[in-house]
């Protein structure tokens, strides 16, 4: 044994894990020193062009005439396209085809693209944007998801799910809350704006580099708004600043802009949005307008419970559909509800297009469910916790959710038991009480949330993935998977995945760019499946190769293949300990196939869309909060004194990534409820269109008492290593903060009245609930 093999053979047994271990993001370093590139970063070639947008002015209307004339002559511009350019199809939908990627005759809401300015340079193709006249015959514009459901107006049919007889049930029960609840949407507020850099190549090819969070659907919308063959179109995404679900869909428009220009110019063609513009342009979170009757008995026990959402869709379809199903799906959170008829409509307002945004419209669904179970509470004079504990899935019973599948992982129980015990919850709620006694201006308030998040994409063939393992003769190895990384670590864990499987340091282990030549018809990375898919799916490739060199040192070491070992770098066979590149390079001379593709697809699932029936999810993930507050009534600041959380993340790969993502969807979703608002004036112009009137939270937003630890299990489920997909589950946590700020809101009545708060519970907001408050236990 050579000394390197002896220096690695008396590392002790738990280096050999690669997985379940905190590891840094495989950028963090490039990301802190500013050398990680992002899209824009990328060098430009000689005679790269800029692109901007030419904007509607008109919610709905009738374009009678668009003059371009001083766009085109504006200094520095090059080409003017408009919609009648396109070679192919007009539409950029990601699901149904009512999505333009240039409007065409009709404006449909204030911001949509009706051109594209190409110029010498981004600040001349801006410039020359705004310089377009028009004549329009307004059409009548619908600007709110209630106007929406007065008119009847859906960008898709309405949806329905049933469970026994809701009517009935709520007849029968001895207690009701009915009314009306609003959550506004969120931005998605990527640090990186939408981008794309598009390069013609020979023979009509293009590349494009794009920021997206799905590149095999920009390949397919670029290359039916060419009429091109997808073979002819080339995305590549090394790493997005951020998605959050807004680069699922909506990079498809710019994608498809910066490919028309480029291949219609011969020029290679940038498209970068300046924040205004990505604000104007980009569907957000869905806003829910929601109308709800639940029906309980004395102890608090939900009997039946009727819930008609309203969704903010935009002017199209996108992904409100998906969106809607995921609500529907998520009401009853980590609850049992026994008769349920539950619906949703897809309202089709003159604004953005609405898309996919963290949770999908699961924390929306789940938010008015948490806010009823306070009600309840409050309603009944009993503890909110107590009256969440009567309504928790069972273990044995009440265990079937209203759209049919089993809850059989059910942990809810035991970590909000574990969550009540660290945080001090019982002390703390009486402590938070008596504070309030006592302090007429300040007040304090506390709420546990706790969530149940189903995992799987409800559309049983996007849970596929691909991926592709290269092991070089020096024993280094290159990944690349269909998944894209945005800043969740999903290439730091898929490269944990491989390291593992094959026995060697992380070190030696590089994951590529997502490429749609490498890995062909990737899903999105989306619905929080991108570790377990992808993860999954590069242990298949990694396995293999692990196979064939296994085959290889059993023959050449004489035993057998299954007692060969990987681990520590070191590959042993029959005593012989040989570092795992000599074994690499001598099963090259052998003619060893060192590569390979791997393949998963999760197994079990089922979904009827037309009934909402099935087992639509692989699992589900769980987690509970406590937050703590504190509220000026006579301003209505606050500030989040303290936040205990608890969350699954079943056998975590690497529990710094998974306790970032917590702390991460935290903070987002603490920002969708309370700071952030999305203001459209009365003619449907967005107001809030950057840092400087829409709010995302800020370092002094954060708690200063944060204490977030994961919940340690295993998934019951054959996940990739037992862990549990965490990029989305817990941005349901800050419930507790909305619900701790209506606890203290409750407090100026002395409980007694449910106050009316809609989200997000900004100051202005808070204020208007306390003063409501007063006035009515005044009346
Ligand atoms: N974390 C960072 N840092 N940046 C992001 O854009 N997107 C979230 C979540 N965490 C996001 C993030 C969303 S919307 C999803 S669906 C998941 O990451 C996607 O990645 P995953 O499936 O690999 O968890
Ligand atoms: Mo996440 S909203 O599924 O991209």
């Amino acid at each position: 044994m050579n000394t390197q093999v002896e220096g690695f053979m008396t590392q002790t047994a738990q280096t050999a894990a690669q997985v379940g271990r905190s590891r840094p993001h495989e950028s963090a370093e490039l990301h802190v020193a500013g050398e990680a590139t992002y899209t824009d970063d990328i060098p430009e070639l000689q005679g790269t062009l800029h692109c901007a947008l030419g904007p509607s002015p008109k919610a709905h209307a009738r374009v009678l005439s668009l003059d371009l004339d001083a766009v085109r002559r504006a200094p520095g511009v090059i080409a003017v396209l408009t919609a009648a350019d396109i070679p192919g199809v007009n539409d950029c939908g990601p699901v149904i085809h009512d999505d333009p990627i240039l409007a065409d005759g009709v404006v449909q809401y204030i911001g949509q693209p009706m051109f594209a300015v190409v110029a010498e340079s981004h600040d001349a193709a801006r410039r020359a944007a705004r310089l377009a006249k028009g004549e329009y015959e307004d059409l009548p514009a619908i600007l709110t998801p209630q106007a929406a459901k007065a008119a009847g107006a859906g960008v898709l049919p309405p949806m329905q799910l049933r469970r026994g007889d809701a009517d009935a049930a709520l007849k029968a029960s001895p207690n009701r809350i009915s009314g009306t609840f609003e959550c506004n949407g969120q931005e998605q507020f990527y640090l990186e704006g939408q981008i794309s850099y598009a390069i013609p190549k020979e023979n009509d090819g293009i590349h494009i580099y794009c920021s997206t969070q799905h590149p095999s659907e920009m390949q397919a919308l670029v290359s039916h708004a060419l009429g091109w063959h997808s073979h002819q179109v080339h995305v590549e995404c090394r790493r997005m600043g951020g998605g959050f679900g807004g680069k699922e869909s909506q990079s498809g428009l710019f994608a498809c802009v910066a490919a028309l220009c480029a291949s219609r110019l011969k020029r290679p063609v940038k498209l970068r949005l300046d924040r205004d513009d990505d604000f104007m342009m980009t569907g957000k979170r869905h806003g829910f307008y929601f109308e709800y009757d639940v029906g309980f008995d004395n102890e608090g026990r939900i009997t039946g419970a009727k819930v008609d959402m309203t969704l903010r869709a935009g002017f199209s379809a996108d992904l409100s559909g998906p969106v809607a199903t995921r609500a529907i799906c998520h009401f009853d959170n980590a609850y049992f509800v026994p008769d349920a008829d539950l619906r949703a409509l897809c309202g089709k307002t003159n604004t953005q297009s609405n898309t996919a945004f963290r949770g999908f419209g699961g924390p929306q669904g789940a938010l008015i469910m948490e806010v009823v179970q306070d009600a309840i509470a409050r309603r009944l004079g009993r503890d909110a916790l107590d009256v969440r504990r009567v309504n928790f899935y069972g273990k044995t019973e009440r265990n079937t959710t209203p759209y049919g599948q089993l809850v059989k992982d059910n942990i809810i129980h035991e970590l909000v038991a574990e969550l009540e015990q660290t945080s001090d919850y019982r002390a703390r709620r009486d402590a938070v009480q008596a504070f309030n006694r006592t302090s007429p201006v300040l007040r304090k308030g506390l709420a546990l949330t706790p969530l149940k998040f189903g995992i799987s994409f409800n559309v049983q063939a996007f849970n596929q993935a691909g991926a592709l393992v290269h092991v070089y003769r020096d024993g280094s190895m290159l990944v690349n998977h269909g998944g894209t990384e945005m800043g969740q670590g999903l290439n730091t864990k898929v490269a944990q995945v491989v390291a593992h499987e094959l026995g060697v340091d992380l070190s030696h282990v590089r994951v590529t760019a997502t490429d749609t030549t490498k890995v062909a018809n990737t899903s999105a990375t989306a619905a929080s499946t991108g570790a377990d898919l992808n993860g999954k799916a590069a242990q298949n490739a990694a396995w293999q190769i692990r196979q064939r060199l296994a085959e290889f040192a059993a023959t050449k070491y004489g035993c057998a293949a299954d007692e060969v070992t990987f681990a520590n770098d070191i590959v042993s066979a029959n005593g012989n300990h040989i570092p795992f590149p000599d074994l690499v390079e001598a099963a090259y001379w052998a003619r060893v196939q060192l590569w390979s593709d791997g393949f998963y697809a999760t197994p079990g699932l089922s979904w009827d869309a037309k009934t909402m029936n099935g087992n639509p999810f692989y699992y589900f993930a769980y987690g509970a909060a406590v937050s703590e507050v504190i509220l000026d009534t006579l301003t209505g600041e606050w500030r989040l004194l303290r936040a205990d959380v608890l969350h699954d993340a079943g056998k975590s790969i690497n529990p710094a990534l998974d306790i970032g993502q917590v702390e991460g969807a935290f903070i987002q979703g603490m920002g969708w409820l309370t700071t952030e608002e999305l203001w459209w004036n009365k003619d449907g112009k967005l107001m809030t269109h950057a840092p400087s009137t829409y709010k995302i939270p800020s370092i002094s937003d954060c708690p200063t008492d944060f204490r977030v630890n994961l919940f340690e299990n295993a998934n019951v489920m054959d996940s990739i290593h037992r862990s549990k997909a965490v990029g989305e589950p817990p941005l349901l946590l800050p419930f507790s903060v909305f619900n701790a700020l209506r606890d203290a809101v409750a407090s100026v009545n002395d409980y007694r009245d449910e106050p009316v708060l809609n989200a997000p519970a900004t100051s202005e907001a808070l204020l208007m609930a306390i003063t409501e408050l007063r006035a009515r236990s005044a009346a």
